[in-house]
């Protein structure tokens, strides 16, 4: 996809994390389109190419990576955050492992907490900024062998809902993105199965991203909850 000019979102910086694949990287193709600058980070962003883009290593659990990836951010004259890093584990109860356990917390909930928290004061000092986190529809269900990853995206939730309470007194705005299905690596799956073929694509799950970015400044998206229609849904 080619970078207007003129998008909606010219003059943005948008640091987005799990930007190398899946979702993220659908997130971060979707707003260079639409005219802004991304920082994108992930464990391995080793070619990893999009104009418009610009990929740094990031490991959103380590504190120390977290830093230096939102001082890059701060110096591009970063406005919007996108947590989007994630990896689930799906078993029974009785087969989580502490492993388990700190892979998916800490990437899920911990990543979303020192990322935000890493670029928070520079929002506050804009007197704006914009968080979207890209949790899950299982944010607020849970279902067999979901334990450990619906109880990580509970957390994502909760979070995304105070710092929404938080953040509103200096003008941040805070946005949930809950997909069902999408077409990605996610849980060491490949894209593009025919299992697959139905559901959502990561570029419709930018498209929530961007309407919450592109939302006028006096509108705050609360949260966007959007499935293939294929899933048979539980609310
Ligand atoms: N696929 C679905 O059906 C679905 C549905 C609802 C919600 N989600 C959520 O959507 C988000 C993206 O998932 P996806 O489906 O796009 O998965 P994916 O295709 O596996 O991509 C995951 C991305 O996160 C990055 N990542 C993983 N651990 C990281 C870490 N510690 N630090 C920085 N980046 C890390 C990966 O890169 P590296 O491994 O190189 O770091 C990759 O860029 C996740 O939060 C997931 O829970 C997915």
């Amino acid at each position: 996809m080619n970078r207007k000019d003129g998008g909606v979102l010219q003059g943005r910086v948008v640091a987005v994390t799990g930007a190398s694949k899946g979702i993220g990287l659908g997130v971060v193709q979707k707003l260079t389109a639409e005219g802004a600058t991304v920082i994108g980070g992930a464990r391995d962003v080793s070619g990893v190419v999009c104009e418009g883009a610009t990929f740094l290593p990031l490991d959103v659990t380590d504190a120390a990576s977290v830093d230096a990836f939102a001082e890059q951010a701060r110096r591009a004259g970063v406005d919007a955050l996108v947590n989007n890093a994630g990896v689930g584990v799906f078993k029974p109860v009785q087969d989580i492992t502490e492993a388990d356990y700190r892979r998916v917390m800490d990437t899920n909930v911990l990543g979303t907490l020192l990322m935000t928290r890493a670029l928070l004061p520079h929002f506050q000092a804009l007197g704006r900024g914009q968080v979207v986190n890209v949790t899950s529809d299982v944010s607020a269900r849970t279902f067999a062998t979901g334990a450990l990853y619906t109880a990580s995206k509970y957390a994502q939730r909760a979070v995304t809902q105070a710092l929404a309470s938080e953040g509103h007194a200096y003008g941040l705005r805070v946005t949930e993105i809950r997909p069902g299905m999408v077409d990605t690596f996610f849980g060491d799956t490949q894209q593009g199965e025919e299992y697959k073929a139905e559901w959502l694509k990561p570029d419709d799950v930018a498209g929530a991203v961007l309407y919450a970015l592109s939302a006028p400044a006096h509108v705050r998206i609360d949260e966007v909850l959007l499935h293939p229609v294929v899933q048979d849904v539980a609310f």
